[in-house]
């Protein structure tokens, strides 16, 4: 028993014993590119264990390089490398690693012809959204290296490799070292350093030294520059004093080089000129430590200078103790002459251990702000997308992820505002990330097959103005914080293709009015009918839980607009004078006769519309027509509430619009002289475009509106859109307007085909629409008077041709527009007023162009903030060489005066 206990204890410290001898290589991320899907080894020499990069990047593909280039000292490591023929951007997903930490990478590219080409490659390596290194490869045989330090700015770093037509980017190898958070004080969230050079001075060998040696596995160059400079060494350990910022390994330190002959140590290099232009900023680290002799007579003291003046000195290193000299802002010289010169006092030569030349990178991105990166990368995960997707989703510009548009602004980070994620093939439930995307306003899920309910959370999203679902298999109710935000706020709804009943065909008898595509509706009705039936006896078997989408709809459609009754309600002419305190306020004058304004018993504000006189001629068929149209609820339709037919009197009674017609807007007859921009110009197209879209689609047999002008399209209190007027027929006119085989609809708005045909269809609507939209890009009427009366499509053929946008959009909206999102309306409008109507869209295709219009022009907006961000220029006015070196700290030896 104590033998066994001792065996254990024994081999616990032992144990212990093993890991202190090497440093840990906990936390080091060490990628070996295109090794073979899940191969893992361990270095031979560092003993780093390495793995395989798939875990880390979606692209790409494997290869050897050529047998020719593979020797016994290429460290395993550069034979193989993963190569990127697509897509411009291509990255690495480096994780984990901890937010605000400190960490070195290197990445290592060795060409070795693996292609058969031979030919040079450039390409750019990006750090997250900036660019960290251009990596120019010429000779086939040599390895090159970039090496940054940074601060984690998330739970994960992204490495891109960035194509410039000059051959396809590759990568040997990927390394992230962890650092302390005391080390490299220059290194913060808004600084990182790209390694220019890191020498060990006097190394005996000429392998550079790393890990194990240095723990956090920097390579050291070894670097002799004799016959000039004489290398010294010692065999005692140099230590570092504690919380030293470097910790440069006592191996480094114990050799150092000194003049041969001469009483100064010299070096220059010449700042990289960056594609801006501008001259690359340093950082210079140099480090020292006394190993010659420890009597105080016999220490090298130095100055330091750059470009001939004094920078720092005199300096005077411990003995076998490190100290450095290092700047602490960057210097901004085109040149960098470094001498360290003895000092006058000084018996010895100056010496030189160590040195780290790094060069700011240039902060032109801001990365995307962190909620979204997270949600987005967990959307990314939770189906599966491959795309572009990868590295920061908004940044660089020129890389946004597909589906994705971004805003930008010089303060703050960019922030994803649309997410087109339109038939790609998604399956699974809507996930719970997509509720992080804060600033989302237009979110696109339709045409996939996403199953589950309509989630809760959507409502969350506070800006969110356009969502689609369309074409899922989504069902359960729509939760109704989201059903308030879409009838009650600007959130537009899209759940087509669940056809709520409209049923507006029965027992009037209208046999003319039903459409020979009536046959097709007949089968969807019985299938209706099918699952309203089911979803009844599911009702009571389970209360609450529905079925289908088409109950979806229905459960939307119902509980929608409570003060309004869905039964139809029939007025007497009593009621009427009471409703509208006997015709006291006229509120309107139409085809149909005079509109009053009045109060139902509950407030309600109602537009009464009047048609006195007429001859009861008709009226059974107006009264079955009106009490079908009281059926038909849209959000984008008026309300119609009841009709009269009282004796000779006939009346509608509608809720009341508020805020008036687009045609007073237009016209600017409301009190308000503003003027309604061209995203609310868009707004009210949509929202009258799927009013219109419903009666084609969603009414059995199709409703027809047949008078679609500025004038009908009313503006509710909330300024949405409705549209008032629709479905009154061919009967409904013809029995009440005297001239009956006259024209109905209103000049200007009225499909050209009628003249000939005298027969009016959807696509006669959709004309009408077309020439709406004209007024709404133009400003001027359907009806141009001058110079000589011209039809607006007309008008506005001549002026296209032009392609002179100026030429035809409405003056007063004092050009603050997306000129694409014009275009494409201009062009929508002109295929809707093509003369023939079967070369006229269906209004879910002018819906669905609108709805892409204005997402344009809401993402122009953002745009119009942009500027590209740029690290500041050191705004201190010194204008001396050592001024613009750098400020210059020095931790070690005070000098010995
Ligand atoms: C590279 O070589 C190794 C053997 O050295 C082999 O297992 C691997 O399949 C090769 N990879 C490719 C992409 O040819
Ligand atoms: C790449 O390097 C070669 C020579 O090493 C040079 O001629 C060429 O201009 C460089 N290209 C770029 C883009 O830096
Ligand atoms: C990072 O360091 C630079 C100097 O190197 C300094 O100007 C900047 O303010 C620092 N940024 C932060 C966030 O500490
Ligand atoms: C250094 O000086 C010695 C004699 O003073 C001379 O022999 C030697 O060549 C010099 N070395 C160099 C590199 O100038
Ligand atoms: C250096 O000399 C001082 C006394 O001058 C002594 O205390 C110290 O231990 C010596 N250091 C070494 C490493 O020999
Ligand atoms: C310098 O040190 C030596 C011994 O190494 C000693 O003989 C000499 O006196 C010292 N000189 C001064 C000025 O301290
Ligand atoms: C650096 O030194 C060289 C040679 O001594 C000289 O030609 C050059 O002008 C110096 N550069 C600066 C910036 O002082
Ligand atoms: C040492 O140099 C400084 C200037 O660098 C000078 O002021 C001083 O007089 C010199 N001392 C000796 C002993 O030469
Ligand atoms: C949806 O799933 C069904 C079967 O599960 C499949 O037939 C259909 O193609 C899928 N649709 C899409 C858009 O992926």
């Amino acid at each position: 028993m104590n033998s066994l206990l001792l065996w254990i204890t024994l081999s616990a410290i032992s144990c212990t014993i093993g890991v202190q001898a090497q440093p840990n290589t906990q936390g080091f991320i060490s990628i070996d590119c295109g090794i073979s899907e899940g191969r893992s080894y361990d270095d031979e020499i560092t003993e780093i264990p390495y793995i395989c990069d798939t875990p880390f990047t979606d692209s790409g593909a494997n290869y050897n390089i050529s047998a020719n280039y593979l020797s016994n000292s290429l460290p395993t490591q550069l034979s193989s490398l993963r190569s990127f023929p697509d897509g411009s951007r291509n990255c690495y997903t480096l994780r984990p690693v901890l937010k605000g930490l400190k960490y070195s990478i290197r990445a290592m590219f060795m060409y070795g012809n693996y292609d058969g080409l031979n030919k040079p490659i450039v390409f750019d390596l990006h750090l997250g959204v900036n660019l960290w290194k251009t990596i120019n490869i010429s000779d086939a045989s040599r390895v090159y290296m970039a090496e940054v330090l940074t601060v984690a700015e998330a739970h994960f770093i992204s490495v891109c490799l960035v194509g410039t037509n000059s051959g396809t980017p590759f990568i040997s190898s990927l390394e992230l070292r962890p650092l302390k958070m005391y080390m490299y004080p220059a290194v913060n969230a808004t600084s990182s350093l790209v390694l220019f050079r890191r020498l060990n001075m006097g190394s005996a060998t000429d392998q550079p030294l790393r890990y194990p040696e240095d723990p956090y596995d920097r390579l050291w160059e070894p670097y002799t520059y004799s016959p000039y400079w004489t290398s010294i060494s010692t065999t005692f350990n140099v230590e570092n004093p504690p919380k030293d910022v470097f910790e440069v390994p006592s191996s480094v330190l114990q050799t150092a080089v000194m003049p041969t002959n001469a009483t100064s140590l010299k070096f220059y290099w010449d700042a990289i000129r960056e594609r801006d232009g501008t001259f690359s900023q340093y950082h210079l680290f140099m480090h020292f430590a006394e190993i010659q002799s420890n009597a105080s007579n016999r220490t090298s003291i130095f100055n330091v200078h750059l470009n001939g003046d004094l920078w720092d000195g005199p300096f005077a290193p411990n003995y076998l103790s490190s100290g450095h000299i290092y700047t602490t802002t960057p210097g901004s010289l085109y040149q960098y002459n470094i001498s360290i010169n003895q000092a006058n006092t000084s018996v010895l030569p100056p010496i030189l251990n160590a040195v780290e030349i790094y060069s700011l990178i240039k902060l032109k991105e801001l990365a995307t702000d962190f909620r979204d990166i997270v949600a987005i990368m967990a959307i990314k995960a939770h189906f599966q997308i491959k795309r572009n997707w990868m590295g920061d989703p908004c940044a660089p510009r020129n890389f946004v992820w597909e589906g994705l548009i971004c805003s930008y602004s010089i303060y703050a980070p960019p922030r994803i505002t649309t997410l087109n994620l339109s038939s790609s093939g998604l399956t699974g439930e809507i996930p719970a990330t997509l509720a992080n995307l804060s600033e989302i306003k237009y979110l696109d899920l339709s045409y996939n097959n996403l199953t589950g309910e309509i989630p809760d959370f959507l409502a969350k999203l506070t800006s969110l103005q356009l969502l689609i679902l369309t074409g899922n298999q989504l069902n359960g109710s729509i939760p109704p914080a989201l059903l308030g935000r879409s009838t009650d706020g600007p959130l537009i709804l899209s759940i087509e293709d669940n056809s709520p009943p409209c049923d507006v065909e029965n027992s009037c008898n209208n046999k003319k009015n039903i459409a020979p595509l009536r046959e097709i509706f007949l089968a969807t009705a019985l299938l209706l009918s099918l699952l309203i039936v089911f979803y009844l006896l599911r009702m009571r078997k389970k209360e609450k839980e529905l079925v289908s989408d088409t109950i979806v709809k229905l459960q939307k459609e119902g509980s929608q607009k409570a003060p309004i009754q869905s039964e139809s309600r029939q007025f007497t002419y009593g009621e009427l004078e009471n409703i509208t305190n006997n015709f006291e306020l006229q509120i309107g004058k139409g085809g149909f006769g005079t509109v009053f304004h009045g109060y139902l018993d509950g407030g309600t504000q109602v537009a009464v519309k009047m048609r006195s006189q007429t001859s009861s001629q008709g009226s059974k068929e107006f009264m079955c027509e009106a009490q079908l149209l009281t059926r038909v609820h849209h959000r984008n339709l008026v309300p119609l509430i009841g009709y009269c037919n009282d004796d000779h009197y006939l009346a509608l009674v509608y809720e009341y619009m508020s805020e008036g017609s687009l045609e007073d807007h237009m016209r600017g007859k409301t009190d308000s002289t503003r003027v309604i921009g061209w995203e609310e110009r868009l707004r009210i197209a949509i929202e009258a475009a799927q009013g219109l879209e419903y009666l084609h689609k969603g009414c059995k047999p199709p409703v027809i509106h047949r008078d679609v002008k500025t004038s009908n399209i009313l503006l509710s209190e909330k300024l949405e859109a409705k549209l008032a007027d629709f479905g009154l027929s061919k009967s409904f006119h013809e029995s009440l307007t005297h001239v009956s085989t006259a024209v109905v609809g209103t000049v200007g708005y009225l499909d050209p085909e009628y003249y000939s045909t005298f027969k009016l269809s959807e696509k006669s609507d959709v004309y009408s629409f077309g020439v709406v939209l004209l007024e709404l890009i133009t400003g001027q009427r359907a009806v141009l008077p001058r110079p000589e009366k011209c039809h607006i499509s007309h008008w506005m053929r001549q002026r296209l041709a032009n392609g002179n946008i100026s030429d035809f959009v409405d003056t007063r909206m004092q050009e603050v527009y997306d000129v694409n999102s014009i275009w494409k309306v201009a062009d929508l409008a002109m295929k809707c007023t093509a003369a023939t109507s079967s070369r006229r869209p269906n209004m879910a295709y002018v819906v669905a162009r609108l709805k892409e219009a204005l997402a344009m022009e809401a993402s122009s907006q953002d745009r119009s903030y942009e500027m590209s961000v740029q690290a500041s220029e050191s705004s201190e006015s010194e204008t001396s060489d050592v001024a613009r070196g750098g400020r210059i700290n020095r931790v070690g030896g005070p000098a010995g005066r």
